[in-house]
């Protein structure tokens, strides 16, 4: 079944589809839509809302990530130009952009990230222990959201008790269908509760500083400024996001492909050096992060006539998944020779992330893989993924 959008005539020229990315579809059915409009456009209007461009072709996306003078980040959400809030660094340009990324690259340096391997191992290891013997569960429950939320909670000092009310905050911030929310206040209020936890942690901190992120943050200067609340408060809001829902969706991609590829799950668990490629190649064929940009200047990309202030949305899957890019794009090739995939982005904004979030998924698939080698997808279940970013729902594993 053909998973284009609804065609809606064309604008300014250009082909126009309903093109809606926050609506949930079964499983994998964003990434084939993706491709049949990559391999149809190299570019299109979405008529939601009051529109925007949808780039889909693989090197114009990644041109425009790399031209941050022309495709600002002031906004990043198609259906908001002008937003009244600002995540930090996410939603800054240089210079105000650079100085932040100096200041926060120390904290997410190989060698920084690779002073916490031994700690990501311990907690993994003691998550999927508590599962072995049950011999099936929710694998995105139980163990794909919970591990690298606490290994991030850790790394900015918050309280671990904590971590049921932030996995529940990340669902409803990020992971409300529109049935669940149809006017977006239940995503409202949780953004305010978020908003208040973290004025108290920073609160907490000024009066006491302790040795984690958050407090460090507070002792930096910006052009001989100490950062104020409303930066610090900015810089959480974006960790938020950024930390705790990326990491998951990759974990449970990769466990759906080594439970739906059995021949190379047995390869990976017959010599795990392999996992590391198989990581990349996951994050390459599952893609899953759409930035988007708003024009400084008219320009026409990938076909389309942007002009000054309107939102141009560029899906990174389409560079992933391009098959002008890779031999068998489409394929998750535990031998590729160089992936240099754009899951992480382009540009300045590149993951800040990256090493962090290659730590814990190589971490979370070997260790899986020592304790639970052979598993399968349990019967009966309708696998969906979420929009926006294109991550399972749930996935019932057994063993
Ligand atoms: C597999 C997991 C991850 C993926 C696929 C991913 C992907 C991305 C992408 C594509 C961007 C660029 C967005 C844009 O250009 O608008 C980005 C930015 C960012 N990521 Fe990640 N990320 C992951 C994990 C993480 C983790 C674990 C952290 C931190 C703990 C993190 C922190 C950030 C931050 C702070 C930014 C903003 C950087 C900037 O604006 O300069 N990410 N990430």
């Amino acid at each position: 079944m053909s998973k284009t959008p609804e065609p809606a005539g064309s604008h300014a020229g250009v082909a126009a589809y309903r093109f809606d990315n926050r609506l949930d579809g079964p499983v994998l059915s964003h990434h084939e839509r993706w491709d049949e409009m990559a391999a149809a456009h190299t570019g299109f209007r979405s008529t939601v809302a009051d529109g925007y461009w949808v780039i889909t072709d693989g090197p114009a996306v990644q041109a425009a990530l790399q031209d941050w003078r022309t495709f600002s980040s002031r906004s990043v959400t198609v259906l908001n130009a002008d937003p009244s809030f600002l995540w930090i660094p996410e939603m800054l340009d240089p210079p105000a952009h650079t100085t932040w990324r100096r200041l926060l690259g120390r904290y997410f340096s190989p060698s920084s990230v690779a002073a916490r391997e031994p700690e990501a191992r311990q907690v993994a290891g003691e998550l999927i222990d508590a599962l072995r013997e049950r011999g099936g569960a929710d694998v995105l429950d139980e163990f794909a959201r919970r591990f690298p939320t606490l290994i991030f909670m850790r790394l900015m000092g918050l309280p671990e008790d904590d971590l049921e009310l932030f996995l529940a905050w990340t669902h409803d911030l990020l992971h409300l269908s529109y049935d669940e929310d149809p006017d977006g206040s239940r995503q409202l209020s949780t953004m305010r509760a978020v908003s208040a936890y973290f004025d108290e942690q920073i609160a907490l901190r000024r009066g006491s500083p302790r040795d984690d992120l958050l407090s460090h943050a507070m002792t930096w200067t910006i052009d001989g400024e100490p950062i104020g609340d409303r930066d610090l408060h900015a810089f959480c809001l974006l960790m938020f996001q950024a930390g705790f829902d990326t990491v998951p969706i990759s974990v449970g991609w990769a466990l759906y492909h080594f439970a739906t590829h059995p021949e190379q799950r047995a390869e990976i668990v017959a010599d795990p050096s392999l996992i590391a490629t198989g990581i990349e190649e996951i994050l390459r064929v599952y893609s899953f992060v759409v930035p988007a940009r708003k024009a400084t200047r008219d320009v026409e990309i990938g076909g389309c006539p942007v002009r000054a202030g309107e939102m141009v949305m560029l899906p990174l899957t389409v560079t992933n998944r391009d098959p002008e890019r890779y031999d068998h794009p489409l394929d998750v090739d535990l031998h590729r020779k160089a992936t240099n995939h754009v899951a992480f982005g382009s540009g300045p904004h590149r993951c800040l992330g990256s090493h962090l979030a290659r730590l814990e998924l190589n971490v979370a698939v070997e260790e899986w893989h020592r304790r639970i080698p052979d598993y399968r997808v349990a019967p009966g279940q309708e696998l969906r993924a979420h929009g926006n970013m294109y991550g399972l729902k749930s996935l019932r594993l057994e063993w």
